[in-house]
């Protein structure tokens, strides 16, 4: 697997952010094992607060997983009990800031050391999301929501689960800038290109038509997608309906990511509140968006890393994102320093930007 390191990123081996991983409906009562920024994790939803728990998931007496075990009387008999979790093995049981507050046959004091890190997670639009920082921080952004999320007439996101790819992230993150793309990959011909850093937001605006998304006669496709930090890509759409693509893709291992895709519409039939009809053509029109998405997704599944382009005049501004990249992968001090010369409007040679009256 390629790594952060041979792509030159900085300091750290995982970028600093907010990450998708999983999916609300997904998460309940009984624990899932997952593993992101090559960590084992466990992951629950506590019964009585309700609020997802994600906890490092080696229990610090003798290194059990906390939560991939079936057999265990523990575990076959629920091994959530409140918002605390029991370890399979000897019955430990740890609070949802990670402290084990109950050894079932100890009348000994518990050790201080008997605890295992709490992350950070907040739940948004029907997803999971986690803050990691390589230097333990708080969060310097919100995680970005879709405003129409609460509205009525917008039919609510639904989730792909598209599972890993063994690609860095560093080539899913390398689509923001890449406009030679487009016409090969999606069939669509690109009128205007532009792209923004702002800080740890990168913006990406385009328009022209598209094979898969927009039909030849249909209305011009202008997308405007934004990365809030390295992971979270929200696209507004206008053309045949007004719509937002989600991507998230979260560090599995350094050189592999886990992705979802989802898609929120715009009642079609245009009533105030989304009926079932409008369901159906919103699903539809995800599963387009989709295989847009796929046509990315399978280059990238097999693909050579991409260490050091070979660009050319017309190729996107892939050296300023791949610099807006590296702020997350180094410490907050560096980071003024990192896109001193990185913020501002780029564009790729050949192609105009924004028409100011497209605005
Ligand atoms: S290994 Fe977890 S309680 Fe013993
Ligand atoms: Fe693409």
């Amino acid at each position: 697997m390629a790594t952060a390191k041979e792509y030159g990123l900085g300091e750290f081996t995982f970028p600093r952010g907010w990450f998708m991983i999983g999916e609300s409906a997904k998460i309940s009562d009984k624990p899932q094992g997952v593993k992101f920024f090559g960590q084992e994790l466990a992951l629950y939803r506590g019964k009585q607060s309700g609020k997802v728990i994600l906890l490092d998931a080696y229990c610090p007496h003798m290194g059990t997983h906390l939560a991939r075990n079936s057999t265990s009387y523990v575990a076959q008999d629920g091994s959530v009990e409140g918002d605390s979790i029991r370890c399979p093995y000897h019955a430990w049981r740890f609070g949802p800031d990670g402290r084990c507050n109950h050894i079932p046959y100890s009348t000994g004091p518990i050790p201080p050391a008997a605890k295992v890190r709490a992350w950070k997670v907040e739940e948004h639009m029907g997803a999971v999301f986690v803050w990691h920082d390589p230097e333990g921080g708080e969060p310097d952004y919100a995680v970005p929501v879709i405003a129409e999320m609460s509205d009525p007439s917008w039919v609510p996101i639904a989730f792909d689960d598209l599972g890993i790819v063994n690609c860095h992230t560093q080539e899913i993150v390398d689509n923001i800038t890449d406009v030679a793309h487009f016409g090969p990959v999606h069939g669509s011909i690109t009128k205007y290109f532009e792209n923004e850093f702002k800080g740890h937001v990168a913006t990406q605006r385009m328009g022209g038509g598209h094979r898969t998304l927009t039909t030849a006669d249909g209305p011009m496709l202008e997308t405007e997608a934004v990365y809030t930090g390295p992971s979270i890509l929200i696209t507004k759409m206008t053309g045949t309906h007004d719509s937002y693509i989600f991507i998230a893709h979260t560090p599995v291992e350094d050189g592999s990511a886990y992705v979802w895709h989802g898609l929120m519409v715009k009642s079609p039939t245009g009533q105030a509140k989304y009926n079932e009809q409008d369901v159906e053509i919103a699903r539809q029109y995800q599963s387009m968006a989709l295989a847009a998405f796929a046509q990315d997704f399978e280059v990238w599944k097999h693909k050579k890393p991409c260490f050091k382009g070979l660009f050319v005049q017309g190729d996107g501004p892939f050296i300023k994102q791949r610099a807006w990249y590296r702020q997350f992968y180094n410490p907050r001090s560096q980071r003024d320093e990192i896109l001193k010369s990185v913020d501002g409007i780029h564009l790729a040679r050949g192609f105009e930007g924004k028409p100011a009256q497209a605005a």
